[in-house]
């Protein structure tokens, strides 16, 4: 072979490989780097939005970094966690309004964010539990439950949202028809009410009777009204007679009359809450008539319309809501269910049998234009919510899209016959969608929103502020408080228990005050106390309170949970359980009266003060 001809042949492989990059394994590799280049957040560095995700019957809500896409938290609301510390305690507030508002499990749903003047203000985080018909609220500067309230006269909370522009109220929807009264006697067809709930108090303020089952909720942006989508206006009490009607409805409330007419007196009061009759009250309910069967309701960013997603029909209903008429009705794909927003004039409709997005443009379609299809993208599987960041608020970034999808089939290794869920991440900032990153939760997160972390991370507070109950440090104490009860209280700080030991008697009841007197963040102690169904965390500057029986004679270690120094493993005390019947005189552990706090019993875990 002669240089000229190897050449040639050098340039000829050269050329092909070139090739290749460009349109075959290339063009794959690509759109892989640009993905990866994305979601990829170097260690140490923090992501641009915290995501909440409805943790659905884990009955909590999952934090995720976005882009991406790392759990950072769970914050744990209807089911206790002894690794978080919460609710698993008789001395926790939350613990109690679980037991007194049906039950220590959830089924969550839609996640709500407080607003101020129309953009997301990091206070508070509503979250709904479906099953029990519970609302409860997060603080966002502890990440953790505060309130949580039954809400009367309705099942299934299902739909919630947060009143625009001020968060005046939280609307929560009854998905479950039930008799008027409550009594099953009563052969008048079955109805639901929408609850309207002041978010400083929890009380709910008043309700509103709609026919058929009310299923999600969105508010104007002006807080005029509240819109709440109804399938079976039929009426029927199984799956054939709620899908006999072409159109449903969009319920929409005229919130101002609606508390006016509450506040002249003019509902019937049920259980302490007066329940409107749209009858009776002219005006604050309009049912428009949207096809069949409908899921989502979601409002434009600039508040000019409600976007009702058909379910059992290919289309969505696109609502004026000033006027309350429809002013157009786009073909979108199979089983819509929800639509979200770019701020470009853009919606986003999941289509749950078509596992898929479409990009939608809302003008185009209002004016009858017949591209107002943009874009479609695959995903995986049967989608049910999305969630553009800020797409529920009045200022949508247009970057993120996240796809929450039902099933997850083939998308991870296989754990059994039940697979995880799967969410996926989608770069919406240009004309085409492109799909980034997919992850794995546990069951099953329903919706999501998003804020920016420049907005929250600054408010997330480093420690919890000590409450009254507090213990301080150099002020521990064991106290016999009856002729069977004994108080302790303990704090903890690396990487001991003060008291590191204490005697009692069998047939004693034992208190524990505990403190966490830590001042850094992230140094959390754990207090496990071996056959005492006892398993606290306490993050620093908490303190909970604790009720336990001495139990049987015996040395118990109480021992800490979460590894927190070098000293961890040695970080533990005793609990010496005498005999009844022992003459061995119990030592004082140190006097009495040097607690700093006042209200002995008072419950605190920093959350709620
Ligand atoms: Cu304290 Cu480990």
């Amino acid at each position: 072979m002669n240089r000229k001809s190897t050449l040639l042949i050098l340039l000829a492989i050269a050329g092909t490989v070139a090739f290749m990059r460009t349109v075959g394994c290339g063009s794959a590799r690509t759109a892989r780097s640009f993905a990866a280049e994305k979601v990829y957040v170097p260690p140490g560095e923090h992501d641009k939005y915290y995501a909440f995700l409805s943790g659905g019957q884990s009955g909590s809500v999952f934090v995720v970094g976005i882009p991406s896409c790392r759990l950072i938290r769970e914050i744990p609301v209807f089911e206790p966690r002894a690794a978080y510390g919460y609710a698993v305690h008789e001395g926790d507030p939350r613990r109690q309004q679980l037991i007194d508002t049906g039950g220590l499990w959830g089924d969550t749903h839609h996640p709500a964010l407080s607003e101020t003047n129309g953009v997301y203000d990091g206070r508070y985080l509503w979250i709904n539990d479906l099953s029990n018909a519970r609302l409860a609220r997060v603080r966002l500067d502890y990440f953790e439950a505060d309130r949580i309230v039954k809400i009367p006269n309705l099942q299934g909370a299902h739909g919630i949202a947060v009143v625009s522009p001020d968060t005046k109220y939280i609307v929560v929807n009854g998905e479950f028809e039930q008799p008027t009264d409550g009594m099953v006697t009563n052969p008048a067809p079955y109805t639901s009410v929408v609850a309207f709930v002041e978010p400083d108090t929890m009380e709910v303020k008043f309700e509103v009777r709609v026919p058929g089952n009310i299923d999600i909720a969105d508010t104007s942006k002006d807080g005029r009204y509240s819109f709440s989508t109804v399938y079976n206006l039929e009426q029927g009490k199984d799956m054939g007679g709620m899908i006999q009607f072409d159109r449903d409805a969009v319920a929409a409330i005229d919130i101002p009359l609606a508390a006016k007419n509450a506040a002249e007196g003019r509902g019937h009061v049920r259980n302490g809450v007066p329940i409107l009759e749209p009858a009776e009250n002219p005006g604050v309910l309009t049912l428009i008539p949207v096809p069949k069967n409908p899921h989502g309701v979601n409002v434009t960013p600039d508040g000019k319309y409600v976007i009702a997603s058909g379910k059992l029909s290919p289309t969505c209903t696109v609502i004026d809501t000033h006027t309350l008429k429809i002013v157009a009705e786009p073909e979108v794909g199979l089983g819509p269910l929800h639509t979200t927003f770019d701020g470009r004039g853009n919606a986003y409709t999941s289509l749950f049998l078509d596992s898929q997005v479409v990009k939608w443009n809302i003008e185009k379609a209002v004016k009858g234009a017949p591209d107002y299809i943009v874009d479609r993208i695959n995903v995986h599987y049967n989608i049910g919510h999305l969630q553009a960041v800020g797409g529920a608020s009045m200022k949508p970034a247009g970057d993120y899209l996240l796809a929450l999808n039902k099933l997850s089939k083939d998308q991870y290794l296989p754990v059994g016959p039940d697979m995880p869920e799967d969410q996926e991440l989608i770069d919406i900032s240009g004309e085409k969608m492109k799909m980034l990153a997919s992850f794995p939760t546990p069951p099953e997160p329903h919706d999501a929103e998003f804020i920016a972390a420049s907005l929250l991370a600054p408010k997330v507070k480093q420690v919890f502020e000590p409450g009254r109950d507090a213990v301080a440090a150099g002020r521990e104490s064991v106290v016999r408080t009856g002729p069977h009860a004994v108080t302790v209280n303990m704090t903890m700080i690396r990487s001991a228990y003060t008291p590191d030991h204490f005697e009692v008697k069998e047939g004693d009841t034992v208190t524990f005050r505990l403190t966490n007197v830590e001042t850094m963040r992230d140094m959390i102690h754990g207090f496990a106390l071996p056959d005492h169904d006892l398993n606290l965390a306490l993050p620093p500057g908490a303190t909970k309170t604790v009720v336990v029986a001495a139990g049987k004679p015996g040395v118990y270690w109480y021992y800490c949970t979460n590894f927190c120094s070098a000293l961890h493993l040695e970080m533990r005390g005793r609990m010496i359980v005498q005999p009844k019947d022992s003459t061995v005189a119990i030592p004082d552990w140190k006097a009495a009266q040097n607690v700093q706090g006042t209200v002995p019993g008072v419950p605190s875990t920093g959350a709620g003060q």
